[in-house]
């Protein structure tokens, strides 16, 4: 049955991204501060039970694909037993988790039982040492037997989510695209976005990923787009000649894709956001059990979602005024 979530320019919204908590366990430099960071008060954030219905509804309204983020997912308790209740809702195809992939390993066989479909994985170095000081402390041979453990379980395919920095990981892009010779692995690189005012560090380190095609064309590796890998997020898709694995170009920034978003968002503390880069929510905590309210406060919520964003101004405005500063990227789970 075709979505009824349609917005005012006609995208139609199957998708939909539920940060299931606003803490973690790693402070990566790029998306939370070293210290100070508020969290949510526990009787703010939505019951298991509470995101599940949501989730019925939203799958009566045509809803197929749910990703479960943070903060870390992982810390949430319980989480197999959400994945688990999702997997029983009707009219749901696909369950995945973004994850910065500490906790996985441990919990990689529970979840696929669960129901869990795949993992995208945050991994923006190879280095140890490198890998501690962007996450501030995380140790990354635990990412690593996580990968090991998601391949063991059969969790396919797995997604590298690698954000390109100058200066701090630009030098490991041929290392990143060589996991992709042996192992059905998808890489995707991702642009670093602003987020708040004047992002210093931001300023300092962006990177269009046009970079990641000059260094294949410079290593003389052959590259075509390709179109049938699994999950309709926001990656352009490639292959290298050989290859049995992938990678994927993330680039909000230099070039957008808000013409195909199919996304909707719910925040920890049960707020719709329409849009990644809009500071407008709804909270939907209020009506659940009033199933009609629920659809009601999603149709508003599609309504004023804005046809893109302004990502691509904080280039040229010193200000960066256009960047929103509602929330954090740890409290809206990317
Ligand atoms: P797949 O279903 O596997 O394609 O996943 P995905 O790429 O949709 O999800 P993931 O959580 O791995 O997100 C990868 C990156 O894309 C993160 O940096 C997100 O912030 C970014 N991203 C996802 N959706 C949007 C979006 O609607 N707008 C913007 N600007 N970035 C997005
Ligand atoms: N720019 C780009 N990607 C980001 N992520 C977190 N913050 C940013 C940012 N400022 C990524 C994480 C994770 C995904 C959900 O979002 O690395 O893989
Ligand atoms: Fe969709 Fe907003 Fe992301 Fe654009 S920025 S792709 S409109 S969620």
């Amino acid at each position: 049955k075709p979505s009824e979530l349609v917005d005012a320019f006609g995208r139609v919204h199957d998708y939909l991204r539920i940060s299931v908590t606003d803490r973690c366990n790693l402070r990566c430099v790029y998306c939370m501060p070293a210290d100070g960071m508020v969290f949510e008060p526990d009787e703010n954030i939505l019951s298991l039970d509470e995101i599940t219905e949501i989730v019925r509804v939203l799958a009566e309204m045509g809803v197929k694909k749910v990703r479960l983020t943070g903060g870390e997912p992982l810390v949430r308790k319980g989480i197999e037993n959400l994945v688990s209740a999702i997997a029983g809702i009707p009219g749901i195809e696909d369950i995945a988790l973004t994850t910065n992939g500490i906790f996985l390993a441990k919990k990689a066989e529970k979840l696929k039982a669960a129901g869990l479909n795949r993992v995208n994985i945050s991994l923006d170095t190879l280095r140890a040492d490198r890998f501690s000081l962007i996450t501030r402390g995380g140790d990354v041979h635990r990412v690593m037997e996580s990968i090991a453990a998601c391949q063991q379980v059969g969790i396919d395919p797995i997604k590298l989510n690698v954000v390109l920095m100058k200066d701090i990981n630009d030098d490991e892009i041929e290392d990143f695209l060589r996991l992709t010779i042996d192992s059905h692995i998808q890489v995707r690189f991702i642009e670093y976005m602003p987020i708040g005012h004047n992002d210093m560090r931001w300023k300092q380190s962006y990177l269009p990923l046009s970079t990641v095609l000059e260094r294949c064309h410079q290593l003389g590796w052959k590259v075509t787009e390709s179109h049938n890998v699994q999950g309709n997020g926001p990656a352009q898709t490639f292959r290298m000649e050989g290859t049995k694995g992938s990678f994927g170009l993330i680039h909000p920034v230099s070039d957008h894709f808000c013409e195909t978003c199919n996304r909707l968002r719910l925040t920890a503390d049960g707020n719709i956001k329409p849009c990644l880069y809009w500071s407008d929510e709804f909270n939907v905590r209020k009506c659940i059990g009033d199933d009609e309210a629920v659809r009601q406060l999603f149709f508003r919520a599609l309504n004023i979602k804005p046809k893109n964003h302004e990502m691509a101004k904080a280039l040229v405005d010193e200000s960066q005024s256009h960047v929103p500063t509602g929330r954090r990227m740890s409290q809206i789970g990317g």
